[in-house]
Parts: structure tokens; C-alpha cells; sequence
């Protein structure tokens, strides 16, 4: 009797707590992935369990270390618009082949980015130049892009949509077409906005689910803003204190007085990109074919059946000013625990290798910017430092994952 008690009081439980199975991570943990035996733990989309949240709510309200959003607003939040966008946010019927939404690239529980490729795979397994970035908090973003180039997110969208290696749509009237004459599609967008779809809206829909994707209230904003010395460690202040002073990170990833985003919107040559550009490709690479297979191949062969990664040179593509050779926009750091691999082309995979990096003084070059240099930080400052930015994770975050596994996958069948 107390057993068969005991066992309903589980089971109960677990009906009511779904959430506790989000974990931010890639879907497929890879623990054992070089035994041959191993056996996959992802889900497929349809078993994944999520809570739909108000997302509404979550972009109108504050959160402590953000700004408020309406000295940065660029669509004024609205229930009906976010829905929208939240739905062709993860439709894959939005790609040329519909095969490819936003959400392949940016993917939700892996802090709405790629955690397994330093650069995402595109429309027919077309690479992509550069690492995806995070669109948590994108909405901060004064200027869009590794390189600046784009000003507001709802003009952004018409990159990805149309760019033959993302998801490589004919054209922005395929798009409109499309959304018409799905009845479902055409009647949110009457409703929302009193007119079928366009390029306006589809935009100003994608902008404002994202928008609406602001995550902070982590440990750090409780102790930094919110007064609470406990709610970092001593290992962690110590970070902080790093950050702020002999790492001078601080100089490039700002922190204000009310908030921070842990960015000065500037654009910066740190070497990483030199070094990338000037590296010399290895004869041969280890290529795992199977779990438990790993071969060496030619690069030659690798070349003649994939892509030969395109050259970047940074902002300089943009301004074709020499002086922007190789140099990006800082990143915010919110979250930066859940967005490996690391900087415009992934080369990091881990905030170690960042710190060490930053540490030797970036990669010299011609046009270094002056305020990477030398760090000499010891082995127990590294530590600390490392500890500092693992303190920046959203306490909302895995209520923002929660809602995308409850959104709508729009999908060939349906
Ligand atoms: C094939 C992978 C892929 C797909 C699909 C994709 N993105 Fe991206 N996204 C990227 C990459 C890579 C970048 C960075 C490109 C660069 O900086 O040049 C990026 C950049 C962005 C940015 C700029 C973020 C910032 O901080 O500057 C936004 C916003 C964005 N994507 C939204 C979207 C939306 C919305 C969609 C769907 C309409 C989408 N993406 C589809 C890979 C993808
Ligand atoms: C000169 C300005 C500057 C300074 C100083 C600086 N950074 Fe950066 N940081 C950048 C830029 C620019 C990038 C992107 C570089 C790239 O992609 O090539 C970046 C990237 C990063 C990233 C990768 C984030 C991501 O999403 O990919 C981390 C983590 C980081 N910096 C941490 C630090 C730490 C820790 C320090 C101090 C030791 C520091 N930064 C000092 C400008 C700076």
C-alpha cells in the first residue's frame, strides 16, 4: 500500500513538473560517443515537452541588468505580432526546399545558437562563413551582424531568408506568396495587422518574437545590481574583480552603472580573425564517420567534396576601408556559458581557450587594437574569471527554451 503510495506521489510529480527536462544543451549529451555501442539520448521534436510562456510579458518587463527595452524598441510589443513570429520562427517551410528554419541555426536550448559547429551548415549542407551568435538579448544590439552591417531586426530576417547557402528563397515575393495562401498564416496576419502578409511584417513578426527574448536576473545581476553579496561566490567575485581591472575586459565588454550588456557596440581587431585568414590548412584531418570511427583523410579529397571556407575580412567588407580589416563587434556576454564555440568563426570551443587567448595578448598584427595586450594573469585569476562569466547565465532561460519545444514546428505535412 505505502509502495503503491509512494509510486502515484512520483508519478504526480513528474506530470507537474515537465520543466525539470530542459537541459541546455545539445539534445544528444555524446557521453560515450567514441564506444561503439553508444546509443543516442536526443528526443525527436515531437516527444520534447515544453510551457508555453507570455512572451508578451517577458518583453515588457524588467529585468534586473537589462535597460529597459523602450530606449532601445524597435516594434512596440504586441501579443498577436510575437505569436506570428514565433511561428515562422520555426517553420521549415520558410527555406527554398522547406527543410530549414531559423531555429535549425539558432537552435533554442543551445542558448539560441550552434553548439556543435563553429559555423552552422546552411540550405543543402551550404556552409556559412561565420559562427551564429546568440539572439538572446539580441534586441540590445545597437548594429546587427559579426561585421555591423545591418541596422534593425526586422530588416535582418531578409538576409537569412534569401541567402542561397541559409534557406535560400527565390526571392522576397515567394516568401509574401507563400504566407498568403496558407489560411492559417493569413488570417494571424489580418488579425495582427489588418493586412495579409508582406515584407514589412513578416519582419516587423521575426522581430518581435525575438525581441522578446530578453533573459537576465542571473547570479551576477542579483549581486551587482541587486545587492545580494551572496549570490556569487568568492571564486566569483574574484572574476569579477579580474574583468573589471587587470583583464580590462571591461574596456570593450562595458558594464554601467544601472546595467550592463557587456558590449560598447564597437568593432575591434583582436587577431582573431588575422590568424584565421592566415592559417595554413593541415594535409590531413580526423574525420569521425561513425561513433567509434575515426579516419584521416586528405584535406585534398575534403576539398573536392566540401566547400573551401571563404576568406573574411571582418568590417572591411562593409566599409572596404583598410583600416576595418578583421575587425568585429564585441559580443555581449550575457548567457556566454550556454554559446560555445566562441568569436565570429567559432574558433573556441570553450571559455578556457578564450581566457588563455586574451591572456598571451590576442594574435599580434599590424592593427591589433591597442587595448589587447599581454594579460599575465595567473593560473588562479584564469580560474576565476572563467567562473566570473559562467555567473552570467538568464535565470529565465530555460523558461524561453521551455516555450520554443511548445511552439509550432510548421512542417511540409501540416
Ligand atoms: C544556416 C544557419 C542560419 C539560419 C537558417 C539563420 N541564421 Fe541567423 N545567423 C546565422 C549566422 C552564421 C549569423 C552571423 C552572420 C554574420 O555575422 O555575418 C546569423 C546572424 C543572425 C542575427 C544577427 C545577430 C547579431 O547579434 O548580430 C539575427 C538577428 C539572426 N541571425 C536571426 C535569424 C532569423 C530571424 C532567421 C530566420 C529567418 C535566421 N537567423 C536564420 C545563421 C543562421
Ligand atoms: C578591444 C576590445 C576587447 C577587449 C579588451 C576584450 N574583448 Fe572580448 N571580444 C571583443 C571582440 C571584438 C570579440 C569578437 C572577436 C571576434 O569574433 O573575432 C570578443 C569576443 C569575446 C568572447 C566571445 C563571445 C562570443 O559570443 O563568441 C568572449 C567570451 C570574450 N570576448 C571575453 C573577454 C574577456 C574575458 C576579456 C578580458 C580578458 C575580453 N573579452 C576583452 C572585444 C574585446
Amino acid at each position: 500500500m505505502l509502495i503503491l503510495a509512494l509510486l502515484l506521489m512520483s508519478v504526480t510529480v513528474a506530470l507537474a513538473e515537465p520543466m525539470s527536462d530542459i537541459r541546455l544543451a545539445p539534445g544528444d549529451s555524446r557521453q560515450g560517443y567514441e564506444r561503439a555501442d553508444y546509443v543516442t539520448d536526443s528526443l525527436s521534436i515531437p516527444a520534447r515537452q515544453g510551457i508555453s510562456a507570455n512572451l508578451l510579458a517577458n518583453a515588457q518587463s524588467s529585468h534586473l541588468g537589462l535597460p529597459t527595452l523602450s530606449s532601445y524598441e524597435q516594434e512596440p510589443p504586441d501579443a498577436a505580432v510575437i505569436e506570428i513570429g514565433r511561428k515562422l520562427f520555426f517553420d521549415r517551410r520558410l527555406s527554398g526546399n522547406k527543410t530549414m528554419s531559423c531555429a535549425m541555426c539558432h537552435i533554442p536550448e543551445q542558448g539560441f545558437t550552434s553548439n556543435e559547429l563553429k559555423r552552422p551548415i546552411g540550405f543543402e549542407g551550404r556552409g556559412l562563413k561565420r559562427n551564429a551568435p546568440t539572439l538572446l538579448n539580441v534586441v540590445f544590439n545597437r548594429r546587427l551582424f559579426w561585421d555591423a552591417r545591418e541596422s534593425t531586426l526586422a530588416q535582418q530576417v531578409w538576409s537569412p531568408l534569401l541567402a542561397v547557402n541559409e534557406m535560400n528563397n527565390p526571392s522576397v515575393g515567394s516568401v509574401v506568396d507563400q504566407l498568403r495562401k496558407d489560411t492559417q498564416y493569413d488570417k494571424m496576419f489580418e488579425q495582427a495587422f489588418g493586412e495579409s502578409a508582406n515584407m514589412l511584417n513578416i519582419g516587423q513578426a521575426l522581430a518581435q518574437y525575438q525581441q522578446s527574448l530578453l533573459a537576465a536576473d542571473s547570479r551576477f545581476d542579483r549581486w551587482h545590481f541587486g545587492g545580494n553579496r551572496t549570490s556569487l561566490n568568492q571564486l566569483e567575485q574574484k572574476g569579477f574583480e579580474v574583468f573589471t581591472g587587470k583583464g580590462s575586459c571591461s574596456s570593450c565588454h562595458h558594464i554601467s552603472d544601472q546595467h550592463a550588456l557587456f558590449t560598447d557596440h564597437q568593432l575591434h581587431n583582436t587577431g582573431v580573425g588575422v590568424e584565421d585568414s592566415m592559417r595554413q590548412t593541415p594535409d590531413t584531418i580526423e574525420v569521425q564517420l561513425a561513433p567509434g570511427v575515426l579516419v584521416e583523410v586528405d584535406q585534398k579529397l575534403v576539398s573536392v567534396v566540401g566547400e573551401v571556407k571563404e576568406n573574411d575580412l571582418g568590417r572591411y567588407e562593409i566599409t572596404l576601408n583598410p583600416k576595418d580589416r578583421w575587425k568585429y563587434r564585441t559580443p555581449g556576454l550575457r548567457n556566454v556559458a550556454l554559446t560555445a564555440p566562441y568569436m565570429h568563426n567559432g574558433e573556441f570551443l570553450s571559455l578556457d581557450e578564450v581566457i588563455q587567448f586574451y591572456n598571451k595578448g590576442g594574435v599580434s598584427n599590424k592593427m591589433l587594437s591597442p587595448l589587447i595586450r599581454p594579460l599575465d594573469l595567473t593560473i588562479e585569476e584564469q580560474t576565476a574569471l572563467r567562473a566570473f562569466l559562467g555567473s552570467l547565465t538568464g535565470s529565465n532561460v530555460k523558461d524561453l527554451v521551455s516555450d520554443a519545444f511548445a511552439a509550432p514546428v510548421g512542417d511540409v505535412s501540416q
